[in-house]
């Protein structure tokens, strides 16, 4: 229920609109006084009159009915109560009805969202800073399926570039097949690490050879090539596996290749090319930023140049109505770039192209810090927090039956919802201690509280007709928390911020657990009050599953 639209719909203010009065109402900090709030204010230059005299006369008209049960105003402020139980009454038996599509719409159907996401490169480090943008983008692909949007997922693979020559080189010098298959991804990083630092004139000449046998369409190079990427995209897939991540398409640099040269033909045409030093550049000085490369003196085309002709691309294939790119805002200038020139060749979708930016993460503890330059591997961060959740479920409930299951959920969830939490565009330190804390702002926090909800359901087994009742203070802070779990998606997805269900969650489960230790559910005074809270018990399972399978984290039955 959108309160907020309901009260502004009642509400006539001369010569405002109703999306702005709704815009304007707020929930008070203390509910005592309303459960909704809108400060008149802002409308005293509009009407000529005070604050104080808006909110009497606004008092006066509103038309009270089931829904809102009283308009009162007090000190320039017009308060409105909710019918509780008529709030109980529709969002109950609303979560009940759609279940696991509870803050689900049809808003975006017919609209197309494509997400550029965790976009790795081959034969590199699947490595912490991947993270966010592989949870960001996956929590953001289900958020908009969620509204009806067509998602499309596109894994914008780094398998272009002149390292793949060094790769090549390197591997035949040193390494072969066996070892390359025994250690997969660290085995290819290993030999390029080596290259870079042993490599001899003689053969930095031999990679750049090897480069261009790849572009050329060598057999032996191409098919080399191809090996170390499917090596790759095997081992990143058990990852996404455990991030529950998908993509519906791993087209990377070099599928733009030979998508690029129509799109410079265009930038010729519109007179946009100029040459600078040998290069061929966009002139980016009248937006205040730096030129953008499109050609290299020797020819070669850029990152740039291959984001260029995937736009171009995305456009044709997709028809989106928003691309958004998700990456850390180390890449802000790029992107700024990128969309400019998209906007300066007369596309009138470059305003639909979004570069969606993260903040970066580290680790806080220091045994696994970046010393001596190591990469820190996100599989180990996984495996090492699914580990320290083995160990504290094993000591909180050593009769759990199937605690590797519940370690892997509990583990999992809690590196993820450290990248989902905060916003996005903060720097995120990353601590096993905090994320596993069971009374924390946790993802635990939140399956612990659904396991509590389940236990409480199944210990009541079978229940009878519910009867909706006037719920009291904890009753109520908890439905009405219930009750905004639809506008908070929707809200996620325009502000591209999967942590506002983060937070959600975080606010929801603290809500239950203080209704949970105040208000006896199995042991209510009367069966009808103990039907009602079982039913509030249910929704919000139902609720917390839902706002955690969107941002990707499983949820424990038992715990
Ligand atoms: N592979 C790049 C990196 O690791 C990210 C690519 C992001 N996507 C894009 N279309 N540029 O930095």
């Amino acid at each position: 229920m959108d309160y907020k639209a309901y009260i502004a719909e009642r509400l006539p203010v001369e010569g405002v609109k109703k999306e702005e009065i709704a815009e304007s109402i707020a929930v008070p900090p203390d509910t005592s006084l309303g459960d909704y709030a809108l400060p008149c204010f802002k409308f005293a230059k509009i009407l000529r009159k005070s604050p104080v005299l808006i909110a009497q006369e606004l008092a006066a008209s509103y038309p009270a009915d089931g829904v809102i049960s009283e308009a009162a105003a007090v000190n320039g402020y017009l308060n409105f109560k909710v019918n509780r139980k008529g709030l109980a009454e529709e969002i109950l038996s609303r979560i009940e009805r759609e279940g696991e599509r509870y803050g689900a719409s049809s808003l975006g159907a017919g609209r197309t969202v494509c997400i550029d996401y965790s976009s790795v490169n081959v034969a590199k480090p699947f490595h912490i800073g991947h993270l966010s943008t592989t949870v960001l983008g996956g929590a953001l692909y289900r958020i908009f399926e969620f509204l009806g949007y067509k998602a499309v997922g596109i894994n914008h693979l780094g398998d272009y570039g002149t390292q793949f020559g060094k790769l090549i080189a390197a591997y035949k010098h040193w390494g072969n097949e066996e070892e390359v298959l025994k250690g997969g991804i660290h085995a290819i990083n290993d030999l390029y690490v080596r290259f870079n630092s042993e490599a001899t004139e003689e053969m930095e000449a031999e990679a750049r050879e090897y480069f261009r046998l790849i572009e050329s369409g060598d057999k032996e190079a191409v098919g080399l090539f191809n090996r170390f990427k499917e090596l790759t995209l095997d081992y990143v897939q058990k990852i996404y596996e455990k991030l529950h991540v998908t993509f519906d398409s791993y087209a990377g640099e070099s599928f733009y290749i030979d998508k690029m040269g129509p799109v410079i033909q265009k930038l010729k045409e519109k007179g946009l090319l100029v040459e600078s030093q040998g290069a061929q550049v966009v002139d980016l000085e009248p937006y205040g930023m730096a030129p953008f490369i499109v050609l290299r003196s020797d020819g070669a085309s850029l990152y740039g140049t291959r984001d260029l002709a995937a736009a171009f691309y995305r456009k044709q294939t997709y028809d989106f109505d928003k691309c958004l790119y998700v990456v850390a805002y180390q890449q802000n200038l790029h992107f700024k770039q990128l969309f400019k020139v998209i906007e300066l060749m007369g596309e009138p979708w470059a305003k639909d192209l979004v570069h969606v930016a993260y903040g970066m993460v580290s680790l806080e503890d220091g045994a696994m810090s970046t010393r001596q330059g190591k990469v820190i591997w996100l599989e180990d961060v996984i495996n090492r927090c699914v580990e320290k959740a083995l160990s504290i479920i094993t000591e909180k409930n050593p009769a759990l039956e199937n605690k590797e299951e519940v370690a892997e959920k509990v583990g999992v969830g809690a590196v993820m919802f450290g990248a989902l939490c905060n916003n996005k565009i903060k720097d995120i330190v990353f601590s096993y201690d905090k994320a596993l804390n069971f009374d924390g702002e946790t993802s635990v926090y939140i399956q612990y509280t659904c396991a509590r909800a389940s236990s409480v359901l199944a210990k009541a087994g079978e229940r009878g007709e519910t009867v909706i009742l006037q719920p009291c203070e904890q009753e109520f802070e908890l439905i009405k928390a219930l009750a905004d779990f639809p506008d908070t998606v929707k809200a996620a997805a325009e502000k591209y911020e999967p942590s506002y269900i983060a937070r959600f969650a975080v606010d929801t489960a603290q809500k239950f657990n203080k209704f949970y230790f105040d208000c006896k559910i199995l042991q209510a005074e009367s069966e009808e009050l103990k039907n009602f809270r079982l039913s509030l018990t249910k929704a919000t399972l139902t609720v917390l599953t839902n706002a955690l399978t969107l941002l990707g984290i499983g949820v424990p039955e038992k715990m």
